[in-house]
């Protein structure tokens, strides 16, 4: 998998804080194109300040990022970054801008310079991509927080970025709303092959991604596969860190004496772990 995003050795301060801690302290990380990472860590790790490194919004105080080989301190970059990675944030109302749906997932294209019969394609297509091209007349504002969050996702999507970055999505949602956004961006990375970043405080949503990079004071405590970094439980607590449920429960139930052979990251995989443990003491 060719490296789409490639962090090196960044260190970021924000001026206003010039005598404390970075906000980033040494970030290195690379993500392949089509690859849908999460990235996890509690408040203030430094998630939301890497998410802005990704399309240029914020520039290393010293190392580099570098976006499809682009390197985002060069200015004569910054629109073809800002095309190849959209991002999405946690508030859908403070995203959108038009009172009709199809008008807003519009708006980002008009500002770069698509088209109008090509924007009439792409926002139709978008909002099909996200399953709610039946809304495309609608206000915004009658839509539930899933809807709106996807409405969000059709104006980037709209843009035809390589990459999206969701910086906590789905934090203000309900369970459907969340469910909502979170299969419809496993979608657009499965049918689309568009690179996804999900930041994210649920590890529910973490367990879905390729791979897991954690955050912590503004470095990557670790990071590996969903079952590789959910194994190590107790790294993650001793960072204040949560794990899946069905993941907790079967290290609460191994430290009570029960024996299973490895990390269940979901619901099935729990029933499963605990039926099979059964049958094998003859219980069933
Ligand atoms: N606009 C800002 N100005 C000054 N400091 C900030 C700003 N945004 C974030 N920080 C600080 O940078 C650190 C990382 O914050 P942030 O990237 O928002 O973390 P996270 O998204 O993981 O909660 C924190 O210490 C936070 O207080
Ligand atoms: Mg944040």
């Amino acid at each position: 998998m060719k490296d789409f995003i490639e962090v090196k050795n960044v260190y970021f301060q924000y001026e206003e804080n010039e005598n404390d801690d970075y906000a980033l302290n040494d970030v290195n990380m690379t993500i392949g194109k089509g690859e849908f990472v999460a990235i996890v860590g509690h408040n203030g790790s430094g998630k939301s300040t890497l998410a802005k490194h990704f399309n240029s919004i914020y520039i290393p105080t010293s190392g580099d990022v570098f976006i499809d080989d682009l390197n985002t301190k060069d200015d004569e970059h910054l629109y073809d970054i800002r095309k190849k990675v959209g991002l999405v944030l946690q508030n859908p109302d403070n995203q959108i801008v038009a009172g009709i749906v199809e008008e807003d997932v519009a708006f980002g294209c008009e500002n770069i310079g698509v088209p109008s019969e090509e924007i009439r394609k792409r926002v139709d297509a978008a909002l099909k991509a996200v399953d709610m091209y039946s809304y495309r007349t609608h206000s915004p504002d009658k839509l539930s927080g899933g809807q709106k969050q996807r409405v969000a996702i059709a104006g980037i999507i709209a843009m035809e970025p390589e990459c999206i970055v969701l910086d906590e999505p789905t934090a203000m949602l309900d369970p459907q709303g969340r469910d909502e956004v979170i299969n419809t961006v496993s979608e657009l990375n499965k049918k689309m092959g568009i690179t996804i970043i999900l930041i994210t405080h649920y590890m529910e949503e973490a367990v879905l991604a390729d791979r897991v990079i954690v955050m912590d004071s503004g470095k990557v405590l670790t990071e590996g596969t969903p079952r590789e970094v959910f194994s190590n439980v107790e790294l993650l607590k001793r960072h204040r860190l949560d794990v899946p449920q069905a993941t907790e429960l079967i290290y609460k139930l191994s430290g009570c004496g029960f024996e299973f052979p490895e990390c269940v990251l979901n619901e099935e995989e729990c029933v499963s772990a605990i039926v099979s443990y059964c049958k094998k003491q003859k219980k069933i």
